[in-house]
Protein backbone atom coordinates (compact mmCIF):
# COMPACT_ATOMS: atom_id res chain seq x y z
CA UNK A 1 0.00 0.00 0.00
CA UNK A 2 1.21 3.26 -0.89
CA UNK A 3 -0.04 6.41 1.03
CA UNK A 4 0.39 9.68 -1.38
CA UNK A 5 2.35 12.63 -0.60
CA UNK A 6 -0.74 14.51 0.20
CA UNK A 7 -2.54 11.68 2.66
CA UNK A 8 0.62 11.67 4.36
CA UNK A 9 0.77 15.15 5.13
CA UNK A 10 -3.13 14.93 6.13
CA UNK A 11 -2.10 11.77 8.75
CA UNK A 12 0.67 13.49 9.91
CA UNK A 13 -1.92 16.78 10.99
CA UNK A 14 -4.56 14.36 12.61
CA UNK A 15 -1.62 12.40 14.61
CA UNK A 16 -0.43 16.19 15.33
CA UNK A 17 -3.50 18.29 15.75
CA UNK A 18 -4.80 14.69 18.30
CA UNK A 19 -1.85 14.85 19.82
CA UNK A 20 -2.02 18.76 20.92
CA UNK A 21 -5.90 18.53 21.28
CA UNK A 22 -5.52 15.93 24.04
CA UNK A 23 -2.07 16.40 25.54
CA UNK A 24 -3.23 15.67 28.90
CA UNK A 25 -1.15 17.66 31.41
CA UNK A 26 -2.00 14.36 33.70
CA UNK A 27 1.51 13.30 35.31
CA UNK A 28 1.59 9.27 35.01
CA UNK A 29 3.63 9.05 37.18
CA UNK A 30 0.84 10.13 39.58
CA UNK A 31 -0.41 6.98 40.79
CA UNK A 32 -3.96 8.07 40.77
CA UNK A 33 -3.53 8.60 37.10
CA UNK A 34 -5.25 5.69 34.98
CA UNK A 35 -4.08 5.37 31.62
CA UNK A 36 -5.71 2.66 28.94
CA UNK A 37 -4.77 2.49 24.95
CA UNK A 38 -7.76 3.53 23.42
CA UNK A 39 -8.35 2.65 19.29
CA UNK A 40 -9.55 5.34 16.70
CA UNK A 41 -9.78 5.32 13.10
CA UNK A 42 -8.21 7.81 10.93
CA UNK A 43 -9.25 8.18 6.87
CA UNK A 44 -6.32 7.69 4.90
CA UNK A 45 -5.76 8.13 0.92
CA UNK A 46 -4.09 5.38 -0.57
CA UNK A 47 -3.08 4.58 -3.87
CA UNK A 48 -3.84 0.81 -5.12
CA UNK A 49 -3.31 -0.37 -8.67
CA UNK A 50 -7.04 0.09 -10.59
CA UNK A 51 -7.20 -3.11 -13.79
CA UNK A 52 -8.76 -1.62 -16.78
CA UNK A 53 -9.41 -3.03 -20.23
CA UNK A 54 -6.74 -2.17 -21.95
CA UNK A 55 -7.16 -2.58 -26.23
CA UNK A 56 -4.01 -3.16 -28.40
CA UNK A 57 -3.63 -4.00 -32.06
CA UNK A 58 -1.32 -7.27 -33.14
CA UNK A 59 -1.03 -8.22 -36.88
CA UNK A 60 -2.95 -11.31 -37.96
CA UNK A 61 -4.21 -13.04 -40.86
CA UNK A 62 -7.56 -11.14 -40.92
CA UNK A 63 -7.75 -9.39 -44.10
CA UNK A 64 -11.06 -7.46 -43.87
CA UNK A 65 -9.19 -5.65 -41.25
CA UNK A 66 -5.96 -5.42 -42.73
CA UNK A 67 -4.32 -7.79 -41.28
CA UNK A 68 -4.41 -6.01 -38.00
CA UNK A 69 -6.46 -7.41 -34.87
CA UNK A 70 -8.07 -5.88 -32.12
CA UNK A 71 -6.62 -7.44 -28.55
CA UNK A 72 -7.77 -6.80 -25.16
CA UNK A 73 -5.79 -7.31 -21.88
CA UNK A 74 -6.24 -6.39 -18.34
CA UNK A 75 -3.80 -3.48 -17.57
CA UNK A 76 -3.34 -1.80 -14.07
CA UNK A 77 -3.08 2.26 -13.35
CA UNK A 78 -2.49 3.68 -10.14
CA UNK A 79 -5.61 5.06 -8.09
CA UNK A 80 -6.46 6.74 -5.24
CA UNK A 81 -9.17 5.75 -2.80
CA UNK A 82 -10.20 6.83 0.90
CA UNK A 83 -8.96 3.96 3.49
CA UNK A 84 -9.56 3.70 7.42
CA UNK A 85 -6.76 3.35 9.50
CA UNK A 86 -6.91 1.84 13.12
CA UNK A 87 -4.68 3.98 15.15
CA UNK A 88 -3.89 3.52 18.98
CA UNK A 89 -3.52 6.50 21.50
CA UNK A 90 -2.68 6.50 25.38
CA UNK A 91 -5.99 8.11 27.06
CA UNK A 92 -5.22 8.77 30.70
CA UNK A 93 -7.52 9.87 33.55
CA UNK A 94 -7.83 9.94 37.20
CA UNK A 95 -8.77 6.47 38.65
CA UNK A 96 -12.20 6.15 40.23
CA UNK A 97 -12.80 7.81 43.15
CA UNK A 98 -10.10 11.00 42.56
CA UNK A 99 -11.20 14.06 39.90
CA UNK A 100 -8.56 16.38 37.95
CA UNK A 101 -7.75 19.50 39.99
CA UNK A 102 -5.04 22.21 38.58
CA UNK A 103 -3.21 18.91 36.75
CA UNK A 104 -3.56 16.58 39.77
CA UNK A 105 -6.04 13.70 40.82
CA UNK A 106 -6.93 14.45 43.89
CA UNK A 107 -9.17 12.09 46.28
CA UNK A 108 -12.98 12.59 45.93
CA UNK A 109 -14.77 12.66 49.42
CA UNK A 110 -18.78 12.16 49.11
CA UNK A 111 -19.04 13.48 52.67
CA UNK A 112 -17.03 16.76 53.18
CA UNK A 113 -13.98 16.37 55.92
CA UNK A 114 -14.97 19.52 57.88
CA UNK A 115 -11.90 19.54 60.71
CA UNK A 116 -9.62 17.08 58.38
CA UNK A 117 -8.79 17.00 54.52
CA UNK A 118 -9.43 14.08 52.04
CA UNK A 119 -6.57 12.06 51.69
CA UNK A 120 -7.79 8.98 49.72
CA UNK A 121 -11.26 8.27 48.01
CA UNK A 122 -13.74 8.60 51.13
CA UNK A 123 -11.69 8.95 53.60
CA UNK A 124 -11.31 11.80 55.58
CA UNK A 125 -8.14 12.41 57.71
CA UNK A 126 -9.05 14.61 61.05
CA UNK A 127 -7.56 17.57 62.68
CA UNK A 128 -6.35 16.35 66.14
CA UNK A 129 -9.60 17.38 68.74
CA UNK A 130 -12.15 16.09 65.80
CA UNK A 131 -13.79 12.83 65.06
CA UNK A 132 -16.29 11.12 62.83
CA UNK A 133 -15.95 10.15 59.40
CA UNK A 134 -16.39 13.88 57.96
CA UNK A 135 -14.45 15.02 61.38
CA UNK A 136 -17.55 17.14 62.31
CA UNK A 137 -17.57 15.86 65.86
CA UNK A 138 -15.56 17.49 68.34
CA UNK A 139 -13.69 14.75 71.05
CA UNK A 140 -15.08 13.70 74.26
CA UNK A 141 -14.05 14.85 77.33
CA UNK A 142 -12.03 11.35 77.39
CA UNK A 143 -10.40 11.30 74.00
CA UNK A 144 -8.13 13.83 72.27
CA UNK A 145 -5.69 14.03 69.30
CA UNK A 146 -6.77 12.89 65.37
CA UNK A 147 -9.82 11.00 65.14
CA UNK A 148 -9.97 11.20 69.09
CA UNK A 149 -8.13 7.86 69.13
CA UNK A 150 -5.91 9.06 71.99
CA UNK A 151 -7.51 8.09 75.59
CA UNK A 152 -7.06 10.85 78.01
CA UNK A 153 -4.75 10.46 80.92
CA UNK A 154 -5.40 12.83 83.18
CA UNK A 155 -5.92 12.40 86.70
CA UNK A 156 -8.26 13.48 89.73
CA UNK A 157 -11.25 15.49 87.30
CA UNK A 158 -8.31 17.19 85.52
CA UNK A 159 -9.64 18.01 81.74
CA UNK A 160 -7.96 17.11 78.93
CA UNK A 161 -6.34 19.40 75.94
CA UNK A 162 -9.13 17.91 73.09
CA UNK A 163 -6.09 18.52 70.55
CA UNK A 164 -2.56 17.87 72.66
CA UNK A 165 -3.73 15.77 75.32
CA UNK A 166 -2.49 17.88 77.96
CA UNK A 167 -4.06 17.96 81.58
CA UNK A 168 -5.31 21.22 82.64
CA UNK A 169 -5.38 19.76 86.26
CA UNK A 170 -8.38 21.09 88.56
CA UNK A 171 -7.54 23.39 91.58
CA UNK A 172 -5.23 21.58 94.30
CA UNK A 173 -3.45 18.90 91.78
CA UNK A 174 -0.13 19.25 89.85
CA UNK A 175 2.05 17.27 87.42
CA UNK A 176 1.79 15.55 83.90
CA UNK A 177 -0.80 14.01 84.57
CA UNK A 178 -2.07 16.09 87.76
CA UNK A 179 -1.56 13.27 89.52
CA UNK A 180 -0.30 14.99 92.55
CA UNK A 181 -0.93 17.64 95.30
CA UNK A 182 -0.55 20.60 95.60
CA UNK A 183 2.93 20.96 97.83
CA UNK A 184 2.78 21.55 101.20
CA UNK A 185 1.72 25.26 101.86
CA UNK A 186 0.59 25.77 98.29
CA UNK A 187 -2.83 25.61 97.20
CA UNK A 188 -5.81 26.01 94.80
CA UNK A 189 -5.98 26.68 90.66
CA UNK A 190 -2.02 26.00 89.44
CA UNK A 191 -1.07 25.90 93.05
CA UNK A 192 -0.24 29.50 93.19
CA UNK A 193 -1.99 30.57 96.16
CA UNK A 194 0.23 30.63 99.60
CA UNK A 195 -1.29 28.56 102.51
CA UNK A 196 -1.76 31.41 105.16
CA UNK A 197 -1.84 28.90 107.92
CA UNK A 198 0.07 29.03 111.03
CA UNK A 199 1.44 27.07 114.00
CA UNK A 200 2.11 24.27 112.31
CA UNK A 201 -1.37 24.04 110.56
CA UNK A 202 -2.40 21.90 107.04
CA UNK A 203 -3.63 23.67 104.60
CA UNK A 204 -6.48 21.88 102.23
CA UNK A 205 -4.18 21.36 98.75
CA UNK A 206 -7.76 22.83 97.13
CA UNK A 207 -9.10 25.24 99.24
CA UNK A 208 -6.47 26.55 101.28
CA UNK A 209 -8.64 26.20 104.29
CA UNK A 210 -6.45 25.56 107.54
CA UNK A 211 -6.95 22.35 109.92
CA UNK A 212 -5.44 23.38 113.14
CA UNK A 213 -3.29 20.96 114.99
CA UNK A 214 -4.41 20.72 118.64
CA UNK A 215 -4.32 23.96 120.86
CA UNK A 216 -4.98 26.21 117.80
CA UNK A 217 -7.98 28.28 116.57
CA UNK A 218 -9.14 30.57 113.95
CA UNK A 219 -9.57 30.87 110.45
CA UNK A 220 -5.22 30.65 110.09
CA UNK A 221 -4.96 29.12 113.61
CA UNK A 222 -3.38 31.95 114.94
CA UNK A 223 -4.97 31.82 118.04
CA UNK A 224 -4.69 29.71 121.41
CA UNK A 225 -7.80 27.91 122.23
CA UNK A 226 -9.71 30.07 124.25
CA UNK A 227 -9.38 30.04 128.23
CA UNK A 228 -11.01 26.71 129.61
CA UNK A 229 -10.89 24.74 126.29
CA UNK A 230 -8.02 22.61 124.63
CA UNK A 231 -7.18 19.91 122.40
CA UNK A 232 -8.33 19.30 118.28
CA UNK A 233 -10.43 21.71 117.71
CA UNK A 234 -10.44 23.25 121.81
CA UNK A 235 -13.37 20.93 122.17
CA UNK A 236 -11.83 19.67 125.35
CA UNK A 237 -12.95 21.33 128.59
CA UNK A 238 -9.79 22.28 131.05
CA UNK A 239 -10.59 20.09 134.05
CA UNK A 240 -8.12 22.91 136.28
CA UNK A 241 -9.81 23.98 138.98
CA UNK A 242 -9.08 26.92 141.78
CA UNK A 243 -8.31 29.33 139.44
CA UNK A 244 -5.48 26.67 137.64
CA UNK A 245 -4.57 27.75 133.81
CA UNK A 246 -4.76 24.77 131.34
CA UNK A 247 -2.55 24.10 128.63
CA UNK A 248 -4.32 24.91 125.24
CA UNK A 249 -2.49 21.94 123.64
CA UNK A 250 -2.38 19.27 126.59
CA UNK A 251 -4.89 20.59 129.06
CA UNK A 252 -2.40 20.05 131.92
CA UNK A 253 -3.45 22.54 134.76
CA UNK A 254 -0.80 24.61 135.78
CA UNK A 255 -1.54 25.85 139.14
CA UNK A 256 -1.53 28.96 140.58
CA UNK A 257 0.94 29.42 143.84
CA UNK A 258 -0.13 27.42 146.79
CA UNK A 259 -1.96 24.92 144.76
CA UNK A 260 -0.85 21.28 143.03
CA UNK A 261 -2.16 19.01 140.96
C1 LIG B 1 -21.06 14.91 58.86
O1 LIG B 1 -21.58 13.70 59.38
C2 LIG B 1 -22.69 13.89 60.25
C3 LIG B 1 -23.08 12.55 60.84
O2 LIG B 1 -22.38 11.49 60.31
C4 LIG B 1 -23.83 14.55 59.49
O3 LIG B 1 -24.91 14.76 60.35
C5 LIG B 1 -23.35 15.86 58.91
O4 LIG B 1 -24.37 16.43 58.11
C6 LIG B 1 -22.10 15.67 58.08
N1 LIG B 1 -21.62 16.98 57.69
C7 LIG B 1 -21.24 17.27 56.45
C8 LIG B 1 -20.79 18.66 56.20
O5 LIG B 1 -21.26 16.45 55.56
Amino acid sequence: MVISLNSCLSFICLLLCHWIGTSSPLNLEDPNVCSHWESYSVTVQESYPHPFDQIYYTSCTDILNWFKCTRHRISYRTAYRHGEKTMYRRKSQCCPGFYESGEMCVPHCADKCVHGRCIAPNTCQCEPGWGGTNCSSACDGDHWGPHCTSRCQCKNGALCNPITGACHCAAGFRGWRCEDRCKQGTYGNDCHQRCQCQNGATCDHITGECRCPPGYTGAFCEDLCPPGKHGPQCEQRCPCQNGGVCHHVTGECSCPAGWMV
